[in-house]
């Protein structure tokens, strides 16, 4: 059985005061939560006040980007050991606005995995199509590709120890949710891709969609069967909407 997991992408935005305030209030409405994961995924500098003011709760943090080298001249990358040191679970690869504003290809984004997952970090592959993509038929395609480079590079049995996030483009940031049922399909290709290579590790992986996700609209997509959690972006700014999404995982 899968735990449903919801990761908040609070993506560049906050700062130290309103951080404080929006952990301050998450913190207690997460401690009703049962049977479900929550995680928030935090930008770089505000890891060490996000670890100490979520150490002793239920919630798990992490980073939204990792460099695929090991430590050493690469002038503003962050390390996977930098991240162990503030006791990282998650770490986000392959967002798609790392993809189609800061170039990574998905050969990048594969290496960005296995450098994360060798580290003992979660990584959280993002895969997904543009409106362009879904608009002519690719959209299993493009996923496909995404998956492949991965699992060319890693295997598909280290999916076990990784989260899939299913992200259509055309729905970040934008309003337009994809249908449950759409997304639903996406879901049950990704697990049917992985079942042919193993189908214990595709019974297990936890997939997540993401993709303008709201107090609204999170209870009916997290009800498909292959839907296993979100990951939240805009609406995990606020504290009673994140509430509120976690709250639909249960
Ligand atoms: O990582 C989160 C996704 O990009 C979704 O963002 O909820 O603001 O649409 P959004």
């Amino acid at each position: 059985m899968r735990a449903k997991l919801v990761v908040g992408n609070w993506k560049m935005n906050g700062n130290l005061v309103q951080n404080q305030e929006l952990l301050t209030a998450i913190i207690p409405g997460s401690e009703g939560l049962r049977d479900i994961i929550c995680a928030v995924c935090v930008p770089y500098p505000y890891l060490p006040a996000v670890q100490l003011a979520l150490k002793d709760t239920h919630i798990f943090w992490g980073a939204q980007n990792v460099s695929q080298f090991d430590l050493g001249a690469y002038t503003g990358e962050v390390a996977v050991e930098m991240l162990l040191d503030f006791d990282c679970r998650y770490v986000i690869v392959g967002h798609s606005e790392r993809r189609s504003l800061f170039g990574e290809d998905n050969h990048t984004v594969a290496e960005k995995f296995k450098k994360a997952q060798s580290a003992g970090l979660i990584p959280i592959l993002c895969v997904g199509e543009t409106l362009a993509q879904r608009e002519i038929g690719e959209t299993e395609r493009v996923i496909e590709e995404q998956l492949d480079a991965v699992i060319k590079l890693t295997g598909a049995n280290s999916l076990t120890q990784s989260v899939i996030a299913y992200e259509p483009v055309w729905a970040i940031g934008t309003g337009r949710t994809a249908t449950p049922a759409q997304a639903q399909s996406v879901h049950a290709f990704i697990r049917s891709k992985i079942a042919k290579q193993n189908t214990e590790v595709a019974a297990n992986v936890q997939i997540l969609y993401g993709g303008s996700v709201k107090a609204g609209n999170a209870s009916d997509l997290f009800a498909m069967p292959d839907i296993d959690g979100g990951l939240i972006g805009g609406a995990s700014l606020n504290a009673n909407e994140f509430i509120s999404i976690c709250s639909a995982a249960q």
